[in-house]
C-alpha cells in the first residue's frame, strides 16, 4: 500500500510510535458511551497523546449520537470501532485481539446502561462484549443525571464492578447539563488521564469506588427514619420522618470507606448499597438492634424516635363505640442516643440530631450536654425538612458551631461525613 497511510494502518503500530508526532509508550483502548460528557472524551484523546499514551476508540451507538467517529478517529489518528458484526472489523482486528491490544481499558462516558451491562455481563454490543472479553483493567468514569448516579441500582453495579477489582474516577460534583447540581459530572480529562497514568505504572492506590476511603476501618452506626409504636394491630403512633438525611449520612460515610449498619424505622426509601440496613419497628426494637450492633467508632442518631409509646398496645383491634373514646395511656421510650452515648461501649464519635422548630441552635447546645454526645446536628424542621430533599444543618460541638448553607440532603450528608471524616484524620 503506498502514498498516505490509512488510519487503520496507524492504529497497527500503536505502541511504537506517533500520536500527533509523540512517541507512544502505551496504548489505552476507550470506550466512549452515549452521555453529553462524551465531548471530553476527545480533549482525554490529546491530553493522553501529549503525555505519550495512544487511544483506540470503541464508540458506542448512544456514544455516536454526540461526537463523531471522524472527530474520534482524527485525534486518536487510528480507526474508530463501532460495530460488533462489521466483518471488514473482524477480518482487521477481531473483538477479542481488540479487547486485549490495550495495556488499559477506559470507559469515559461511562453511562448508567454501561455499567450496568458490565456488572452484570452482558455483552450485546462490541463496547460490552469487549468489556467482558478483556483481560485488563478497567477503569470507569462515570457521567450521568445525579438522581442516577446515586439510585440503588446504579450504586450496586459500582460496588460489583469496583468489588471485581474495577476502577473507577469521578464523578465530580458540580452544575450538570441537565441544570441539577451534585456528583455526576465526568471527571475532567486531566484528572483522568492522571488516573490512567498511575494504573499504567501499576499503582493501584486509587480509588475503588468514588473519592478516597479516610474512613476505612472505622466502623460506623446510623439510626434513621421514624418509630412506629403499636396502640393495637392496626392503629399506631409515629412522625412524619422519611429518612431521607439518615440513609443519605449512611450512604456518604459508606462512600468515605466505613463499614456501616445503618438502623432504620418504617421508611418507603431503598436501603443504601454501602450499608448493611436493619429493619426495625419500635424505639425498643431499635435500642435492640444499635446494642447489637456495637462497638463502633461512629454512631449518628438521625432517627425520629418517638418519645412515648402505648403503655401495653392491645392485642386485638380496639372496637369504636359503645366504651367512648379510648384513654391512650403513654409510657416514655428509652433514649437510643443517651443509652449509646453512656453506654460502656460508647462509640468514639457520637453525634446526635436536634429537630427544633425554634432557637434551634440553644436547643441543640442544650441537648449536647443532657445526651452525653460529641455533636449535636441542629436543623430547623419548622420548613420543608420532613420528607423534603433539603436541610439546613449547624454541626454544633463543645468548640463551636458549624453553619452549612441550605444544601440537597444528599450534600448536606456529604458534607458531615467529610467533617467526620475530618475528625478521625
Ligand atoms: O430529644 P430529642 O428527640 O429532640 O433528641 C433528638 C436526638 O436524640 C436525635 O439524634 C434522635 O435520633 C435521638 N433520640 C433517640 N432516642 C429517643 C429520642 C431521640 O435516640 N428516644
Amino acid at each position: 500500500m503506498g502514498g498516505a497511510r490509512r488510519a487503520s494502518d496507524t492504529g497497527r503500530h500503536l505502541g511504537r510510535v506517533s500520536v500527533l508526532g509523540l512517541l507512544v509508550s502505551k496504548k489505552i483502548l476507550l470506550i466512549i458511551g452515549g452521555g453529553i460528557a462524551a465531548y471530553k472524551s476527545l480533549f482525554l484523546i490529546r491530553v493522553l497523546a501529549r503525555r505519550g499514551i495512544a487511544t483506540r476508540v470503541i464508540l458506542t451507538k448512544g456514544g455516536s449520537e454526540f461526537v463523531t467517529a471522524l472527530s474520534a478517529g482524527g485525534l486518536s489518528g487510528d480507526k474508530v470501532y463501532t460495530d460488533l458484526f462489521d466483518l471488514t472489523d473482524e477480518a482487521e482486528m477481531g473483538h477479542i485481539e481488540l479487547s486485549r491490544s490495550a495495556d488499559l481499558v477506559v470507559v469515559a462516558p461511562a453511562t448508567a446502561d454501561l455499567l450496568a451491562k458490565a456488572a452484570h455481563g452482558i455483552a450485546n454490543d462490541l463496547a460490552t462484549t469487549t468489556l467482558q472479553a478483556t483481560d485488563k483493567r478497567v477503569l470507569y468514569a462515570p457521567a450521568m443525571n445525579l438522581r442516577m448516579w446515586e439510585s440503588a441500582p446504579t450504586q450496586r453495579n459500582v460496588k460489583t464492578l469496583a468489588d471485581d477489582g474495577q476502577y473507577f474516577i469521578g464523578p465530580d460534583e458540580g452544575e450538570m447539563a441537565c441544570g441539577e447540581y451534585g456528583p455526576g459530572r465526568m471527571a475532567e480529562p486531566e484528572a483522568i488521564a492522571g488516573a490512567i497514568e498511575k494504573l499504567l505504572k501499576g499503582d493501584t492506590t486509587l480509588d475503588g469506588l468514588r473519592g478516597p476511603k479516610p474512613l476505612k476501618g472505622k466502623k460506623a452506626l446510623v439510626t434513621a427514619g421514624p418509630t412506629r409504636e403499636p396502640i393495637d394491630p392496626v392503629r399506631y403512633l409515629s412522625n412524619h420522618s422519611s429518612g431521607k438525611q439518615g440513609y443519605a449520612i449512611a450512604a456518604a460515610l459508606g462512600r468515605l470507606g466505613a463499614d456501616v449498619t445503618l438502623v432504620s424505622g418504617p421508611v418507603a426509601i431503598d436501603p443504601p448499597a454501602c450499608a448493611t440496613t436493619v429493619k426495625v419497628e419500635t424505639a425498643q426494637e431499635m435500642l435492640t438492634a444499635c446494642e447489637q450492633a456495637l462497638p463502633a467508632d461512629i454512631f449518628v442518631a438521625v432517627a425520629a424516635v418517638a418519645d412515648w409509646r402505648s403503655d401495653g398496645p392491645a392485642d386485638v383491634k380496639i372496637k369504636k363505640g359503645k366504651d367512648g373514646i379510648p384513654a391512650l395511656k403513654l409510657v416514655e421510650n428509652p433514649d437510643i442516643l443517651a443509652s449509646v452515648s453512656k453506654g460502656k461501649n460508647r462509640p468514639k464519635l457520637v453525634v446526635g440530631f436536634a429537630a427544633e422548630t425554634n432557637d434551634v441552635t440553644e436547643h441543640a447546645r442544650a441537648k449536647l450536654t443532657k445526651k452525653g454526645c460529641d455533636w449535636i446536628v441542629a436543623n430547623d424542621v419548622s420548613g420543608d425538612v420532613m420528607g423534603g430533599d433539603h436541610n439546613s444543618m449547624i454541626v454544633v460541638t463543645e468548640k463551636g458551631e458549624d453553619v452549612f448553607p441550605r444544601l440537597t440532603k444528599a450534600d448536606a450528608a456529604r458534607r458531615l461525613a467529610e467533617k467526620i471524616a475530618e475528625h478521625f484524620s
